[in-house]
């Protein structure tokens, strides 16, 4: 007996293929993030510098003294849309830009279906130095670049915040929520004085492992494209 196919799953095949991490990239990453790439207010763009300079001062901190380099952000200053992952690993600390290895291709291909890409989304992490052997960051360790994180979401000042992981989720949602709860669905999030709508949504690097939930993360993905159209971004 032939089996029909409907035009739901034909296009979650076509998403699985989209976001097949099987790809070959161009590890040659390009940190955007640059004085002229956009045309970015002289004051978003100090204040992005001081505060990446703040960081780099932080003392006796055993990310910094094991990384090669900060790792700051990529993409589009200006963009409304902000998302944060864990930590940068051994090819983001090479790099100095965040997912440039193959969780950020599959975060690429992610972004792309829902015609996201570099030029138009701001991507960071927690926190800015690759933990030793691609460890968690511990809850001090967290704790620690929480406010210098939430300095830099208030600077790019997103309309739309996408937390990539329960490290992220745990950041900024609280300790207490478990990813399989949370994702799906928008919150308005508090950070510090400003409020943000917020989804949590599978980091990549879990995709890559438990592929199976690749369906739940194109859920969250098309909810990302409806409020994107529905906020005019
Ligand atoms: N995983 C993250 O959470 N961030 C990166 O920058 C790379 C991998």
């Amino acid at each position: 007996m032939v089996k029909k196919i409907n035009s739901k799953t034909i296009k979650l095949i076509k998403f699985y293929n989209l976001i097949n991490y099987n790809l070959v990239y161009n590890n040659m990453a390009i940190n955007r993030y640059k004085k002229d790439a956009f045309e970015i207010s002289g004051d978003k763009l100090e204040k992005l510098e001081k505060l990446k300079k703040s960081i780099s001062k932080i003392k006796n901190c055993q990310l910094k003294d094991n990384a090669s380099n900060i790792v700051f952000s990529d993409g589009n200053p200006k963009s409304k849309i902000m998302l944060i992952g864990e930590g940068p690993g051994f090819n983001e600390d090479q790099e100095g830009i965040p997912f440039v290895g193959r969780a950020g291709a599959l975060l690429d291909k992610m972004l792309d279906s829902i015609d996201l890409n570099r030029k138009n989304v701001y991507i960071t992490n927690v926190v800015n130095y690759r933990p030793p052997d691609n460890r968690r960051p511990t809850d001090d360790e967290i704790k620690r670049y929480l406010p210098f994180l939430k300095k830099h979401i208030e600077i790019i000042n997103p309309k739309i915040l996408i937390l990539l992981g329960s490290t992220a989720m745990n950041a900024l949602v609280g300790n207490e929520k478990t990813i399989s709860k949370m994702r799906g669905q928008w919150i308005e999030q508090k950070i510090d004085e400003f409020k943000v709508s917020t989804i949590v949504t599978f980091h990549p690097a879990f995709l890559m492992r438990q592929p199976a939930q690749k369906k739940m993360a194109w859920i969250d993905l098309k909810m990302i494209r409806d409020k994107k159209t529905q906020l005019k971004i």
